[in-house]
């Protein structure tokens, strides 16, 4: 969940926002209807009514919509912008659209619901010949070196100054990718491109790609580095490579078990692929390094996902089979009760006090359980 300093950070980051208003002002015409999905503060609203958009739906389920409603009125758009404090998934439209815009990734196009709901708004929402702002995130990765990221693996998983062996937990570590930082960090590879998600066609939320990438400095490698470039309209990109100017994205690390000697003349072989598992994307990638010279031996075989660096017992796994048979836990006993007590007669207090006197061992006091029923009603209700 952002916050509004996150937004504000958005808004301040200066080469995202003028990509951004390239595009909508280039599709923005006289009266049209824009929709800005995931709107945030609602920036993109405000702007596509300063264009002369004549309607725009602005939706956002956070808080921040509030914010956005009072900005609209200040800058007197209020009666151009409808605003649904909702996700895109759960609003009708009353008409179709003329541009949508989004900007939902987070560090990688593969935040949670991105692609879900940019698929979702353009056959729902989006009027034959219509603009899609993001076109295309074309993704990359390169071999990276940055000793400074890599800190937190060696230190104190592969060595630590107590003499203790802590390398089981390496692989918690580096089985998943990190927000990199930039400082100290060097592309030793070329860069490649192993795959794309053009949002005016794309059907499924998957990504895999394989690429060879040549190493073209020598140094000690620590990971593959994933980025994306996007176009957002014909002219128009933005890139959160590690080698262009940075933006708000920040970019990832998908750091190797151990550090790798590399030396101009190296082939790093390397198979990546993203899956969406209900709310989360599982990655797994796999790497092969080849000295230079040495084409069918490798020195080095990595085969990482993130499904490694989960801290599950195989009893949980197993729990969560097609055939296991699932029984509510005292937390889901609160909600369904809690749920089938939200029929709109009933107040959060009294709720509360049902609560109470149905689980006494659970809540012993009113608060508790009145904290309880708001917090699945602000999750909830209408
Ligand atoms: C990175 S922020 C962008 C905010 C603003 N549009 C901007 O560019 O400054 C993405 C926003 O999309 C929202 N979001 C994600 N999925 C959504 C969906 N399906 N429907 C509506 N909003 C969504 C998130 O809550 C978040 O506030």
């Amino acid at each position: 969940m952002y916050s509004i300093d996150d937004f504000g950070w958005m808004i301040r980051d200066e080469p995202r926002m003028q990509a951004h208003v390239k595009a909508l002002r280039a599709a923005v015409t006289p009266g049209c209807t824009v929709l800005d999905l995931g709107a945030g503060t609602g920036i993109f609203a405000l702007l596509a009514c300063q264009y002369g958009a004549g309607k725009v739906y602005a939706i956002e389920p956070n808080e921040s919509l509030i914010l956005a409603q009072n900005f609209a009125q200040a800058n007197g758009f209020s009666d151009r912008i409808e605003f649904f404090q909702k996700l895109s998934t759960e609003v009708s439209l009353d008409r179709k659209v003329d541009v949508i815009i989004a900007d939902m990734r987070g560090v990688l196009p593969f935040n949670s619901e991105n692609i879900a709901s940019m698929i979702d708004a353009r056959e729902r929402f989006l009027a034959p010949g219509g603009t899609i702002i993001p076109r295309k995130d074309t993704l990359f990765a390169a071999v990276y070196s940055s000793a400074e990221s890599y800190q937190s693996i060696e230190n104190p998983w592969i060595k630590n100054p107590y003499g203790l062996d802590l390398t089981a937990g390496v692989r918690f570590i580096t089985d998943r990718w990190v927000s990199r930082g930039r400082k100290n960090n060097k592309l030793l590879s070329d860069a490649q491109s192993w795959g794309e998600i053009d949002y005016r066609t794309v059907s499924h939320y998957n990504l895999s790609g394989r690429v060879n990438l040549k190493v073209h400095s020598a140094g000690t490698a620590h990971g593959i580095s994933v980025w994306f470039d996007a176009e957002l309209a014909e002219g128009v990109s933005i890139s959160n490579s590690p080698e262009s100017v940075e933006l708000v994205y920040g970019g990832a690390h998908f750091p190797w078990p151990k550090p790798v000697a590399l030396a101009p003349g190296d082939r790093v072989s390397l198979k990546i692929e993203t899956r969406k598992l209900g709310d989360i994307y599982l990655w797994r990638w796999n790497t092969e390094v080849f000295p230079s010279g040495s084409d069918h031996q490798a020195s080095e075989t990595f085969n990482q996902s993130t499904f490694n660096s989960q801290l599950i017992s195989p009893q949980h796994l197993g729990r969560f089979t097609e055939q296991s048979r699932p029984k509510l836990s005292l937390k889901g006993q609160v909600e369904a009760l809690v749920i089938s007590l939200m029929d709109g007669k009933l107040t959060h207090g009294e709720i509360a006090h049902e609560v109470v006197s149905r689980f006494p061992q659970r809540f012993r006091r009113h608060e508790e359980a009145l904290s309880e029923v708001t917090k699945i009603s602000r999750r909830l209700s209408d």
